[in-house]
C-alpha cells in the first residue's frame, strides 16, 4: 500500500497486558509532543475508551467515533469528522463502547479489507498530522491488527516491577508473525514503566530489560507518579496538570527520544566471538526429566532461561552442578512435562542461543530462540 501521508509518523502503542500504561503512554506521548509544537492525533483504539476520558472527551456525549470510520468500506474518508480537539495542536479520534462490535461486523470481509480499514483511514487525511498515536486495547483482537498495519512504529510499554521477559518474548514473537502475514515490517521499540526503583526487583528487572532489548529499550523509564492518575482522572495530560512531576519529565523525556532518535529494528544484542562450546540433551529415564550438559571453558556462569521457566534464568532448574572435564561442564536437571519449549543460555550474563542445537525458532528480539522437544 502506498501511503499519501508520508511525512506522518504513526505510532501503535502495544501490549496484550493489560495495565501497563499503554493509555498512559499515549496520551502523555501525545501531550508532550504537542507540547513540544508538534502536531498530533492520538487514535483511541480501545472500546474502553479510557484514552478519550484521559482527553476529557466523554465518548457518551458524542453521536460519532471510530466505529463510523472503521465499520464500512467508505468509512476513511470519514476520520476527519469524528475527530474533536483535545487541546492545542492536540486532537483525538474518540472510541466508544460500540468499537467492541466490529469485529463481528467485519467477520465476513475480506481480511485485507478489515486489517487495513485505519490505515486507510490516516491516508486518507487531508491535512496529516506530525504524530498519529495510536491506544490498543489489552488483546491481539482486529483493532489491534489495524494498528499494527496502520504504524510504521511499535512502542511496547512493560510494567518494569512486574516484568516478565516470557510474557514480552511471546509479544515479539506475536508481533513479528502478524507483520510477517501483513507483509509489513514496524519498528518496535520497549517502554519501562511504572517503575519503582526503591525496590531491588525492579532494579534488577530493568537491567534485564536494558541487556536483552539493547537499543530498541528506551532511555526513558517512566517512573511510578500519582500525578499521572490525577492527570487522566481530570482529562488532561500530565503535562498541563502538574509540569515538575516525575510523570511529566519522564513523558518530556520520552517525547524528546521518540522526536530525535530515528527508529531502530529491534536488533539481537552482539553476539561474542564463538567459544567452544558442546550441549548434549540426555533423557534421564522419567519421561518428565531432561539433563542440559553445557560445556564450555571460557564461561564463569552459565544459566538456562525458557519458556519452561518464564525465562527466569534458572529458575526450576532443580540442580546445577559443574565439574572441570577438559572443558568446564554444568549439568542442570530440569523437570518438563512433554511440550515444545524455546529457551536460551545466559552465559556470563548475555543471552545465547545453544550453538550446537540446530533446532532454533526466529524472534523479533534477538537472533533466534533454541527449541526444546519433550516427548
Ligand atoms: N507511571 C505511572 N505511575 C502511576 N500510575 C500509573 C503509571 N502509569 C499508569 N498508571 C496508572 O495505572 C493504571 C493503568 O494504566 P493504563 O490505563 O495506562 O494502562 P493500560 O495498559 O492502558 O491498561 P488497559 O490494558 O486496561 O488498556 C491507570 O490507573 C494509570 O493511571
Ligand atoms: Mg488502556
Amino acid at each position: 500500500m502506498t501511503r499519501r501521508n508520508e511525512s506522518m509518523r504513526t505510532i501503535a502503542i502495544v501490549n496484550q497486558k493489560g495495565g501497563c500504561a499503554k493509555t498512559t503512554t499515549a496520551v502523555n506521548l501525545a501531550g508532550c509532543l504537542a507540547h513540544d509544537g508538534a502536531s498530533v492525533l492520538v487514535i483511541d483504539l480501545d472500546p474502553q475508551a479510557h484514552a478519550s476520558l484521559a482527553l476529557g472527551v466523554d465518548p457518551e456525549s458524542l453521536d460519532e467515533n471510530l466505529y463510523e470510520v472503521l465499520a464500512d468500506e467508505g468509512g476513511a474518508e470519514r476520520l476527519a469528522e469524528v475527530v474533536v480537539p483535545a487541546g492545542e495542536r492536540l486532537h483525538v479520534a474518540p472510541s466508544g463502547i460500540v468499537l467492541s462490535a466490529l469485529e463481528q461486523k467485519l467477520a465476513q470481509d475480506r481480511a485485507d479489507s478489515r486489517t487495513t480499514r485505519l490505515a486507510r483511514a490516516l491516508d486518507a487525511l487531508v491535512e496529516p498530522y506530525d504524530y498519529a498515536i495510536i491506544d490498543c486495547p489489552p488483546n491481539v483482537g482486529l483493532l489491534t491488527f489495524n494498528a499494527l498495519r496502520a504504524a510504521q512504529e511499535v512502542i511496547v510499554p512493560v510494567e518494569a516491577s512486574h516484568f516478565a521477559m516470557h510474557g514480552v518474548q511471546k509479544l515479539l514473537e506475536t508481533i513479528t508473525l502478524l507483520s510477517e502475514r501483513l507483509g509489513i515490517a514496524p519498528e518496535i521499540r520497549i517502554l519501562p514503566t511504572l517503575y519503582d526503583g526503591r525496590t531491588r526487583f525492579a532494579r534488577e528487572t530493568l537491567a534485564e530489560m536494558r541487556e536483552r532489548f539493547g537499543d530498541a529499550c528506551f532511555d526513558t523509564v517512566i517512573r511510578n507518579s500519582i500525578k499521572l492518575r490525577e492527570a487522566a482522572r481530570r482529562g488532561l495530560p500530565v503535562v498541563l496538570v502538574a509540569p515538575s512531576s516525575n510523570g511529566a519529565a519522564d513523558h518530556a523525556a520520552l517525547a524528546a527520544e521518540v522526536a530525535a532518535r530515528a527508529p531502530v529494528r529491534l536488533e539481537a544484542a552482539p553476539v561474542a566471538e564463538p567459544r567452544e562450546i558442546v550441549v548434549e540433551f540426555r533423557d534421564a529415564g522419567a519421561n518428565d526429566v531432561r539433563i542440559v550438559e553445557f560445556r564450555d571453558a571460557g564461561a564463569n556462569d552459565v544459566r538456562i532461561a525458557g519458556d519452561f521457566n518464564g525465562w527466569v534464568p534458572d529458575r526450576g532448574v532443580v540442580s546445577s552442578t559443574r565439574q572441570e572435564d577438559g572443558a568446564r561442564v554444568w549439568r542442570k536437571v530440569l523437570h518438563l512435562q512433554p511440550g515444545t519449549y524455546a529457551y536460551r543460555y545466559v552465559v556470563d550474563g548475555e543471552w545465547r542461543e545453544d550453538p550446537t542445537n540446530p533446532e532454533r525458532v526466529p524472534t523479533p528480539a534477538g537472533p533466534r530462540n533454541s527449541l526444546l522437544v519433550v516427548r
